[in-house]
């Protein structure tokens, strides 16, 4: 609740600089505003149920990019693969992605009222939740494959041929829900109706993983990242394209 007020608070004095800039004629109250806005160290800045989920999403693709470069050194049979960090993305899909992010958000609270909407979006909901559950059955597998300590000869096939479809899978699945599934949620609900479910979801956050899930969880996938080489963004910059 106290959520709610302050970020009522925030908008009624966000609202009431702009109406004194009306009011006097001043250019330089949108500077105001812009350093009203802006983060003061150890303050919370307000984030909507929509970003809320689409950030969210940005880790679980990060943990998909990981997947991914894993695959080609499992074909060469890369005897100093790291297990460790590839089974803590498991663990972190887990954690973030399918027990708060998909059963505590979008099973509980997207789903059902996107379904009630109808409309194209509603169609997409049977076969989400079917992903969530394929996902989860996937999760099971690479976790027990990578608690074995090393990869068996047996294993490294049919582990790149899992990340391939979990991956293929999952970014056809955050694409689809970050272009119809959540906007026709936000469509089916009012202003207020909006900004209550982001103080909700931010209290399903702190109940869940005690502080910031989020920020801990983007902790987590730099320090996966930093254990496999993957962490400087600048190697994934393209060639060149070759002379047409
Ligand atoms: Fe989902
Ligand atoms: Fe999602």
């Amino acid at each position: 609740m106290v959520n709610i007020v302050d970020s009522r608070r925030r908008l009624l004095t966000t609202a009431g600089l702009a109406g004194t800039s009306l009011l006097m004629g001043f250019r330089a109250p949108s500077l105001a505003l812009a350093a009203e806005s802006r983060k003061k160290p150890g303050e919370e800045k307000e984030i909507g149920a929509v970003e809320d989920l689409m950030r969210e999403h940005g880790v679980l693709r990060r943990a998909l990019l990981v997947y991914i470069e894993t695959v080609p050194r499992l074909r060469v049979g890369q005897s100093n693969l790291p297990l460790e960090p590839i089974a803590r993305t498991a663990k972190l899909f887990r954690s973030f992605g399918e027990d708060y992010h998909e059963r505590k958000l979008e099973e509980a609270h997207i789903f059902p009222v996107v379904k009630r909407a109808g409309g194209t979006a509603a169609a997409y909901v049977e076969v989400l939740k079917a992903q969530h559950d394929r996902g989860r059955e996937v999760t099971d597998y690479i976790l027990t494959v990578a608690g074995k300590g090393s990869i068996g000869t047996g294993d490294a096939e049919p582990l790149a041929r899992a990340f391939e479809s979990f991956v293929l899978m999952y970014q056809n699945h955050t694409a689809r829900e970050d272009t119809i599934v959540f906007p026709a949620w936000k469509d089916a609900l009012s202003e207020r109706q909006l900004r209550e479910m982001g103080d909700k979801f931010e209290d399903i956050e702190h109940r869940t993983f005690g502080k910031d899930g989020f920020d801990d969880a983007v902790t987590q996938i730099g320090e996966i990242e930093q254990a496999l080489g993957l962490a400087d963004i600048s190697q994934f910059t393209a060639p060149p394209p070759p002379k047409a």
